[in-house]
């Protein structure tokens, strides 16, 4: 949005330079309207370049930086999910599948079919798991943490 702004701003600036220049062109005479004009044209075509050139980027730059977190597929992560997303590299993808993190794990059940709600995420990481489709390690995660990597896998599994 406010790269647009911006743009029509400059934009607003570039045709105000020419209407000038071309309103100096009837009013004065010969000899001083094509320096008044030519001056004016030049000042204003670098004001308007150098507008386009630096200030465009840097709002861009400050947009982007102000954007969400997404993750693949345009879901929008809140800063708790983001953090999570970090947790599961770390703790999860070893063992788990899930395409949003690019994780390939084939130890545990496949998370994207799964599509596990988070409080079942959260009992799996704090009990662990061992009903004999292989070990789940109790305790990998605690608290705020588990809560964290669940709420992130809620959003994105099977997406
Ligand atoms: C060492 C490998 C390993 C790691 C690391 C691991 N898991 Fe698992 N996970 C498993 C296995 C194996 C199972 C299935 C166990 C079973 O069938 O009893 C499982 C099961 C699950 C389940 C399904 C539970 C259910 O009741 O159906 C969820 C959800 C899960 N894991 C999430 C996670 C999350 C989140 C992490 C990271 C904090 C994680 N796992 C880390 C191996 C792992």
């Amino acid at each position: 949005m406010a790269v647009w702004v911006i743009i029509a701003f400059w934009v607003v600036v570039g045709l105000g330079v020419l209407v000038f220049a071309m309103a100096s062109t009837r009013r004065r005479s010969e000899e001083r309207r094509s320096r008044v004009a030519d001056r004016a044209t030049t000042l204003g075509f670098t004001v308007f370049f150098l507008g386009l050139g630096v200030l465009v980027p840097t709002a861009i730059m400050f947009g982007n930086s102000d954007a969400e977190e997404k993750a693949p597929g345009g879901i929008e992560l809140t800063a708790e999910q983001t953090n999570g997303r970090q947790l599961f590299n770390e703790r999860c993808s070893t063992c788990h599948t899930l395409a949003a993190s690019n994780a390939v794990g084939m130890v545990g059940p496949d998370l994207d079919k799964l599509r596990p709600p988070a409080e079942l995420t959260v009992n799996a990481i704090e009990d662990g798991r061992a009903r004999g489709q292989g070990q789940m390690p109790a305790g990998l995660l605690s608290g705020q943490d588990a809560e964290a990597v669940a709420s992130y896998v809620a959003a994105v599994a099977g997406q």
